[in-house]
């Protein structure tokens, strides 16, 4: 007779804590849901912290964040994205705006990948406005001397890689707005179509513009790590809902509904008690 009177209490306190939120530090004997105390916590990697929903990874469960392209991993300090086997470096992330930088991790601070692969379609994120997905070329394999002097004017973004001890040419070459007006770039581009091939890097906008007419190769390196932008669908308000109830936001594993983790149990949009 005596276990009922002192579960009783609980489950009233329980009660109370649920629809008035009032009560919380004291209610330790209120068991808080997992996945609501899982989803709690952030990603922290490198210069990256507090990263939160959709994106799940390391210390975040699955069932906190979206689909796989949201899962964060941790290399030595660089948090990683991967879109179709392809990997990016996540430099920032902007919550409020839905959107992140990126840079390709095989092009960080390094033109020779192991192998040569135009990015990939980025879906589910889409290019923000201020990312131009074709102005940025790395050829491949040039010829080394061109009767032209083009080879010459494009000197100060040549470069070279090494892979058993035999050396390739390359170039980056970034076009601009007012390149038209360029006599010499299409001679440029005749001479470059001759290369084995080439990579299309996406860049932002702005960093493109700001180069100088005849950008260096560490300028054009710059452009490159300072990533381009992608963003995510809207959900219509429905995160800050649940955050603002108190809740966590998360997906169901089997439908890929959202739904708001509450300390006490989940719900489809927000913790009851609060609007
Ligand atoms: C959340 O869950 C994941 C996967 O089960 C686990 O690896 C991680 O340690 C948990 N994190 C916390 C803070 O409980
Ligand atoms: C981790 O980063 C290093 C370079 O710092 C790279 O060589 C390695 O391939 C990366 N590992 C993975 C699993 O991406
Ligand atoms: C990248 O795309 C360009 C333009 O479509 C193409 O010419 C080039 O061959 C592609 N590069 C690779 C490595 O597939
Ligand atoms: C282009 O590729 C072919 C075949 O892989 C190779 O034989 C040739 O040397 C390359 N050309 C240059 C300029 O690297
Ligand atoms: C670019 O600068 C280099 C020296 O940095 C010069 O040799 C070359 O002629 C210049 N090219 C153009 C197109 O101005
Ligand atoms: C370098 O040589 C090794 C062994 O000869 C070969 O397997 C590999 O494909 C070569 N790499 C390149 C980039 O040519
Ligand atoms: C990208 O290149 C095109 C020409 O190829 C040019 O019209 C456009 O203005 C360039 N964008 C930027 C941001 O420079
Ligand atoms: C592009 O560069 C501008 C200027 O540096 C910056 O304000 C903007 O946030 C960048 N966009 C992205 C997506 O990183």
């Amino acid at each position: 007779m005596h276990q009922p009177l002192r579960i009783f209490p609980v489950l009233g306190l329980c009660f109370l804590n649920t629809f008035l939120n009032l009560i919380q530090a004291p209610m330790s004997f209120c068991a808080d849901d997992p996945r609501y105390l899982n989803c709690s916590s952030t990603i922290q990697c490198g210069d990256l912290q507090g990263i939160s929903y959709p994106f799940w990874g390391l210390n975040r469960a699955r069932y906190c964040g979206l689909s796989p392209e949201f899962q964060v991993t941790c290399n030595k300090s660089a948090p990683i994205i991967t879109i179709k086997n392809q990997n990016f470096r996540v430099l920032h992330i902007n919550n409020a705006l839905r959107a992140l930088t990126v840079a390709r991790s095989s092009y960080w601070y390094n033109l020779c990948p192991g192998s040569l692969h135009n990015t990939s379609q980025v879906a589910p994120f889409t290019y923000t406005s201020d990312t131009v997905t074709d102005n940025l070329t790395i050829y491949y394999g040039c010829p080394s001397s061109s009767s032209t002097n083009v080879g010459s004017m494009m000197e100060s973004s040549r470069f070279t890689c090494t892979t058993n001890q035999s050396s390739t040419v390359g170039y980056v070459l970034a076009r601009k707005a007012g390149d038209l007006t360029n006599a010499n770039l299409a001679s440029i581009e005749d001479y470059l179509g001759t290369c084995n091939t080439s990579v299309i890097i996406p860049v932002n906008q702005s960093v493109i513009q700001d180069l100088k007419a005849n950008a260096t190769l560490d300028a054009l390196k710059a452009a490159i790590d300072q990533g381009f932008g992608m963003q995510w669908l809207d959900d219509d308000g429905l995160c800050q809902k649940c955050l603002k109830s108190g809740g966590q936001c998360g997906q169901v594993q089997d439908s890929g509904e959202f739904t708001c983790y509450c300390r006490e149990q989940s719900y489809s949009s927000s913790c009851p008690g609060m609007s």
